[in-house]
Formats: structure tokens, sequence, C-alpha cells
């Protein structure tokens, strides 16, 4: 329990908290909020650090932990880790450093796997998750019937940081990313980084309608009603929650960038690192 100036907050009415390197994680959060409208809910964006895929583990690490930090400040109950590079980095070295529940994300090679008719599936996603070994892993574990085509896209994290959900450097950059995966045959591409889905118009426009494309927010949301249900965590109200949106960003862009990915106009906090930030 947690003793405010004037009464006791019970766990199960304290924030879920979700965070990413910048806003693509808000993807997360919007399966998060149509799900479980009654949580409250926090979202930080460590847009400063932005992005997170061609950091190092040390690096991305470090970074995990200062936003554990803080969220744990803000009286979060879980934390939902909406990055799938950060989850590939550090989801191990967190639940063994903090107590709190702890969700992460991956990308979805086992469904794209089931649902491809050619059993060639691509894989659009940072180059830290590509080579990482949870992503060894996955391919391991779900990957052994069918062909894996994977493609790092290097820069589209940053279209959709700077709010560029339709220009043309997008587009141009989207179609070169997915060319490949077509040429090798895939119909099944999987969004593995959540700033992805804010880029869907563009890539239908570049792989077609006829091809699937598979992210795991709305899985992981699922999970996280499941898992919170499991531990008595669920809020025990039934009015709709606030979302608070933090930023460490001090340029005027994510706050700007924040309302335009939720749909709405929201009161963005800034926010300056606890400690000396992390030698980057
Ligand atoms: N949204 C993060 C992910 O899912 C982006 C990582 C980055 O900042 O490079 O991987």
């Amino acid at each position: 329990m947690t003793v405010t100036e004037n009464h006791v907050v019970s766990p199960r009415n304290r924030p879920i908290a979700v965070f990413d390197s910048g806003v693509g994680g808000i993807s997360v959060l919007q399966h998060i909020h149509a799900l479980l409208p009654y949580e409250q809910l926090l979202y930080v964006a460590d847009s400063k650090y932005a992005p997170y895929g061609n950091k190092t583990l040390a690096e991305i690490q470090a970074r995990c932990f200062e936003m554990t930090n803080f969220l744990i400040n803000q009286d979060a109950k879980a934390i939902v880790v909406a990055c799938n590079t950060a989850t590939a980095a550090a989801i191990d070295t967190m639940r063994a450093k903090y107590t709190l529940p702890i969700f992460g994300m991956e990308p979805a090679v086992k469904p794209a796997a089931e649902a491809s008719k050619s059993g060639i599936i691509g894989v659009l996603a940072t180059t830290g998750t590509l080579k990482s070994a949870q992503f060894a892993g996955l391919l391991e574990s779900y990957g052994r019937n069918v062909k894996v085509v994977t493609q790092a896209c290097v820069g589209l994290v940053e279209c959709v940081e700077r709010g560029e959900l339709d220009a043309e450097n997008s587009l141009k950059l989207v179609r070169q990313y997915c060319q490949p995966l077509l040429d090798e045959g895939a119909d099944t591409i999987v969004l593995g980084c959540t700033h992805y889905p804010f880029l869907r118009p563009l890539i239908e426009q570049a792989v077609g309608k006829d091809i699937a494309l598979i992210d795991t927010g709305a899985a992981v949301a699922k999970h996280l009603q499941k898992r919170l249900s499991a531990l008595n965590l669920l809020a025990e109200s039934t009015q709709m929650a606030e979302v608070k949106f933090w930023t460490n960003s001090e340029s005027t862009t994510a706050p700007v960038v924040i309302a335009q990915l939720w749909g709405k106009s929201v009161d963005v906090r800034v926010f300056s690192d606890a400690r000396q930030p992390h030698p980057l």
C-alpha cells in the first residue's frame, strides 16, 4: 500500500507504466487503454536517448533501469516495456533486479509462421532486435518450418519520432526495406518494432493488400490483462482513467508528436533523469 497525504492507495489502483525509447510504444498503449479503460496509465518516452536500436546491450540496460526507477517513483504497479529492442536487451536483467511485474514484447514470429501460406515470412525490426539472443531463440522455437527473411530498418524509428507518418522520405525507406521481403516471396510480414504500426498505411502501400501485417500490441494488452487479473492487480474503478505522458526531450517536437500519435491533445510533462545520464 502507498500512503498519500490523506489516504492509502491500494496496489490495484496504482498506475500501469508503459515505456519505450520514444513514441513508438504509444501503439501498444492504445491497445492497453482500449482493453483496460479503467486502468490509470503512465507513458514515458525516453526520447532523449532514441533510438535504442543501434546501442549496446549495456547502454540499453542502463536506460531501462533509469526508466524503471523513474516509474517506480511514480508508484507504478506494473511495467510494460513497449519496445522489442529493449525487451531483447534488458527484460531478464530487469526481472532479476526488480520485484514488480514487468511485461515485454517480441516480434510475432510464431503467429506469422502459423498464418503464412507461402511458408515465407518477413520480419521488419531494429538492428538490435535482429541480432539479439532473444530473437535467435524465437527463430529456433518457431521459425524452423518456415523461411524467415529479416530486414533491419535503420532510420524508420526516427521518421516516426519526427511525426513523418506519410512523408515521401518515410515511404521511400519503407519501400526500400519491404522490397527484399517481397522478392523472397514473403506473404506475411511481422512489424517487429512498436514504431512501425504507425507506418502501416505506408507499408500497405508498399506491399499491397494481399500481404498480412502482424504486430503484437493487442496480444501484449491481452496478456497484461490476464496476468494482472491472476495477480489480483486490476483496478477496482469503473470510471475511465487518466493517461499521463512524460518525455525527457527538451525539444518541442516530442509533445506534438505524442499528441499526433495518441490522436488528441494531451498534456506532456518533461522529466530529467534522476542521476547523471549514462554516458551514451
Ligand atoms: N519501439 C522500439 C522497438 O520496438 C524502437 C527501438 C529503437 O528505439 O530503436 O524496438
